[in-house]
């Protein structure tokens, strides 16, 4: 094609876009659902949700979940990832009571999104604790391993005649770092000096064990693949050469500790936190390490438990020794343990989502080190996405995608790195957490003041329909208007959108001029 900058990903590369349970179902208690921790936290601490908002309608997927199978189809996705509440499938947490109605959700979702050829992957667990396992001590007592596992039997009985890929748990760093360095996500604990390790031991044991289930009684009659989500902040180098060796170990704690333990050829934890870990440890007076060892059987269960890696990205931050009398809690700020601080690089482009700066080429530097880590395996992007105000005609999330698609293209062709598929995030407009619904991050914008909750398809919709259609990152504007024709958006020029973002440049610089050449 003359003139054509043709970036094309793999024919047999998966598109596809993502949601979370808690962010868009709604009916928190419909049907016989248990309550989870989120449930009971934004109820409990509404000052913790910026627009004092909640989940407990969201985008109402649980009752408007056609809707969210239709608008996948009207993209052309090859994979929808959604997320399984546990609570909605077992109200306590424990196996003795299936309820009926929450199977029969997800059942109708699944058939329904295989009927228009799209593929469910499915997350098993993503923040929603049932809240009665929270009581009994959650991620932090190791009889989660059997809660777990016991809760993934039943989840294959009931659907691994129909999904081929499993999630087992999403961005256990989030999981068990943030929450509980933090404290300020469900269930609203802050406690630094165990909690963060035993979970990160758990959750670990609970995804193999689950592994191993599927692996022993399903694998050879449906064939399906499993692993975990991890989120990776890719960490760089602040300024001084020394920041160098910071910025590794910040990766072992960021990265190897919830992927060594499977993925690497000696298994256990990575060899740098282990010995940081017990140092630090006995230095505060313990006689033991923080971080929970591994039995050799352990260990053994462990290595090899995820058929490829599924790693979610979204941010990169710089890592400088801290100063004195500087303590952040770790993957913010800093780490105690490594004595650093993490800040946001001044290259990185600022988001609505204020600890989300947008830096694209971290995410092949992210691919490279996995498999420069991890050898060759196959590896899916199960998140990716940008924070935006509620604005229709998103062309800087149009941009985000197409510069993360750019930066996965060159991994594949440059690095030889298998990257097997990219998902958005999200498919529509959600409950952000923390944030509530004051950010945006969906392909699909939903107005909460809107009881009826119509998915309306943003500019950048239509472009990743484009990719998705011809694998080309850099479509034609004409693909773009001529299905924004049907949207009633203004037509999308990207060249037009350059000199237009020039011209405000230039505007604003004469104002300034002005103002000074007036008032001085
Ligand atoms: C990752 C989490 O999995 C998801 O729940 C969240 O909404 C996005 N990041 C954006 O923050």
């Amino acid at each position: 094609m003359v003139g054509c900058s043709c970036q094309k990903l793999p024919q047999n590369f998966k598109f596809g876009a993502a949601t979370a349970a808690y962010q868009i179902e709604g009916g928190w208690k419909a049907d016989g659902k248990g309550k989870s921790v989120w449930d009971e936290f934004v109820h409990t601490h509404k000052d913790a949700i910026e627009d004092r908002t909640n989940g407990d309608v969201a985008a109402d997927s649980y009752h408007l979940w056609r809707e969210d199978v239709r608008i996948a189809s009207q993209l052309g996705l090859d994979h929808y990832r959604f997320s399984i509440s546990w609570s909605r499938i077992l109200p306590s947490g424990l196996p003795n009571n299936v309820n009926k109605a929450g199977v029969k959700y997800y059942s109708d979702l699944i058939d329904e999104l295989l009927r228009q050829g799209i593929e469910p992957v499915v997350t098993m667990y993503h923040f929603d604790l049932p809240l009665t396992l929270q009581s009994l001590g959650g991620w932090t007592n190791p009889l989660i391993v059997d809660w777990f596992s016991d809760y993934a039997k039943v989840l294959y009985s009931l659907f691994a005649d129909r999904v081929k890929t499993w999630i087992t748990m999403n961005e256990a760093v989030v999981l068990c770092d943030m929450i509980f360095n933090t404290g300020s996500l469900a269930p609203g604990i802050k406690e630094e000096e165990l909690a963060p390790f035993l979970c990160n031991k758990y959750l670990l044991l609970a995804h193999a064990k689950a592994y191993r289930i599927y692996e022993r009684e399903y694998k050879n009659k449906y064939h399906g693949r499993i692993s975990l989500a991890n989120n990776i902040i890719w960490i760089e180098p602040y300024k001084h050469p020394r920041d160098k060796e910071l910025a590794k170990l910040g990766l072992d704690f960021m990265i190897g500790r919830y992927s060594h333990p499977i993925y690497s050829k000696e298994g256990g934890w990575p060899p740098t936190v282990e010995k940081i870990l017990l140092e630090y440890s006995l230095k505060q007076g313990y006689n033991y390490s923080r971080l929970p060892s591994f039995t050799e059987e352990e260990k053994k269960l462990l290595k090899g438990s995820a058929d490829f890696y599924a790693v979610n990205y979204y941010t990169t931050y710089v890592i400088r020794p801290a100063k004195k009398g500087e303590r952040g809690f770790w993957f913010l700020t800093g780490s105690p343990e490594l004595d650093a601080m993490m800040e946001k690089p001044a290259y990185a482009e600022p988001s609505a989502g204020v600890i989300m700066p947008v830096y694209p080429k971290g995410l092949r530097q992210t691919l490279s080190y996995l498999k420069k880590n991890y050898g060759d395996i196959d590896i899916m992007i199960t998140e990716n996405g940008y924070a935006g105000k509620h604005q229709m005609y998103d062309h800087v999330r149009l941009k985000f995608i197409k510069d993360h698609l750019t930066e996965v293209y060159l991994a594949i062709n440059e690095d030889k790195v298998n990257v097997i598929g990219y998902t958005y995030w999200a498919l529509m407009d959600n409950f952000e957490w923390n944030s509530g619904y004051s950010v945006a991050f969906g392909l699909y914008a939903i107005n909460h003041d809107d009881p009826k909750k119509i998915r309306s398809p943003r500019l950048s919709s239509q472009y990743y329909a484009c990719v998705i259609k011809t694998h080309e990152i850099n479509v034609s504007d004409q693909c773009i208007n001529e299905n924004i024709d049907k949207l009633h958006l203004p037509h999308y020029h990207s060249f037009t959108n350059r000199i237009s973002a020039s011209k405000t440049v230039i505007v604003v610089l004469f104002l300034g001029f002005m103002y000074i050449y007036y008032y001085r």
